[in-house]
């Protein structure tokens, strides 16, 4: 009786332990795009072409199913720049037809929320998640979806190209790469 109690919690844990273990779906990162000076809203015009013609040209190929922005909380801290991760995203859901999801930054948001909204996708999906997020706001959504990119933060807040592709069987294993948009990225 107690070892079939024990087998039944087993094959429940192994249900979705095991299935996520096998999909193995790797999750993206980038922030949102180049955004003016003196906290004047929107995106530069290069932040503006690299979200509306070369986001979507870099991540139509990689089956991306849903995108998770933020939102600023309420209590948050001036200067967060969500208003332009969302502008940043959303050419991209529109090419692909999918969602935006949010997660809320600042002193109230609930860490648990990138991780649970992307555990929650990969639990009915082989696509990937591409998180589209706040440049100032790097750090704190790397430590809450536990990944280590071993780069210093500032290079993710001032490069806006970087690709960050996680594995979820290895966290620490995270390859940076640069989106390459024409015109606009790598050196003159
Ligand atoms: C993102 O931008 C779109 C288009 O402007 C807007 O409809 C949507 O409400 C915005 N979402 C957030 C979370 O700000
Ligand atoms: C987007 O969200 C709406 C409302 O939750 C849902 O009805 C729709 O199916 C979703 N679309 C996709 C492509 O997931
Ligand atoms: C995800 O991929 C695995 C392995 O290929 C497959 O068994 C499973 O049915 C797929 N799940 C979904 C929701 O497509
Ligand atoms: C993310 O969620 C998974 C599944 O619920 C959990 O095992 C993992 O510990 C969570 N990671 C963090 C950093 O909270
Ligand atoms: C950008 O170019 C580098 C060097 O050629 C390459 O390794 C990388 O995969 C490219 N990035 C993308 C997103 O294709």
């Amino acid at each position: 009786m107690r070892l079939q109690l024990l087998q039944l919690v087993l094959a429940a844990l192994c249900s979705t332990a095991c299935t996520s273990k096998t999909a193995n779906i790797p999750f993206y990162i980038i922030s949102n795009g180049e955004t003016p000076s003196l906290g004047r809203p929107g995106l530069t015009p290069i932040g503006k072409q690299r979200a509306e013609s070369c986001i979507p040209n870099v991540f139509s190929q990689l089956n991306i199913g849903l995108i998770i922005t933020c939102t600023v909380d309420r209590d948050g801290k001036e200067g967060l720049k969500c208003a332009a991760a969302n502008e940043t995203a959303v050419p991209l859901a529109k090419t692909l037809g999918i969602n935006i999801s949010t997660c809320a930054t600042g002193d109230g948001a609930d860490d648990d929320c990138p991780n649970n909204t992307l555990q929650k996708f990969n639990k009915n999906s082989n696509q990937s998640v591409l998180f589209v997020w706040d440049s100032t706001d790097m750090e704190d959504l790397i430590e809450n979806v536990d990944t280590d990119a071993g780069l210093d933060n500032d290079q993710l807040a001032l490069h806006a190209d970087l690709i960050l592709t996680v594995n979820p069987k290895d966290l620490r294993n995270v390859a940076v790469t640069s989106m390459n948009c024409t015109g606009i990225d790598g050196t003159a």
